[in-house]
């Protein structure tokens, strides 16, 4: 059961990017964590990320194809702009959860915003890098209930 991962802008810099907002875990730890628990779950994760708004949209477009069942995304700053992201995840029509590492709603009124958010399946915001593994979990659950 594939489960793709989709990081937005800026996310290839986790580690070192204002490590008090998002933690000190690199982006390479999180994928080797979810593809280490993912196959612990029975679940072929795949991650991607890209700083380019078509880069993601194409990604999105070959799930259509490659057997992807469910998607994890955290869009970064494209979460507050991007109307043909969620267009893409739209058309998609996989169940998604949507990730942000900091709590985006104690900051500023501009990260309030989602075009995501009601269509997910959930948020999970504020967790740190720990919030990918309980999406993966919540995804695992939940594709043993559609597969069972
Ligand atoms: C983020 C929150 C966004 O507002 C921001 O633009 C990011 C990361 C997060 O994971 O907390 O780049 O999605």
């Amino acid at each position: 059961l594939r489960v793709l991962v989709l990081h937005g802008p800026n996310l290839n810099l986790l580690g070192t990017r204002e490590p008090e907002v998002y933690g000190r875990t690199t982006l390479q730890d999180i994928d080797q964590t979810l593809v280490a628990l993912g196959a612990e779950l029975g679940l072929d994760v795949q991650c991607h990320q890209s700083n380019h708004e078509g880069a993601l949209i194409d990604r999105i477009h070959a799930a259509r194809e490659d057997g992807t069942r469910f998607v994890i995304i955290n869009p970064a700053a494209y979460t507050h702009t991007s109307v043909a992201l969620r267009d893409a995840l739209a058309a998609l029509g996989r169940p998604f959860v949507e990730v942000h590492l900091s709590n985006v709603h104690r900051r500023e009124p501009f990260r309030q915003n989602s075009y995501f958010s009601d269509l997910a399946e959930a948020v999970i915001s504020g967790c740190g890098a720990a919030g990918y593994g309980f999406a993966l979990r919540y995804a695992a659950e939940k594709l043993a209930a559609i597969t069972r």
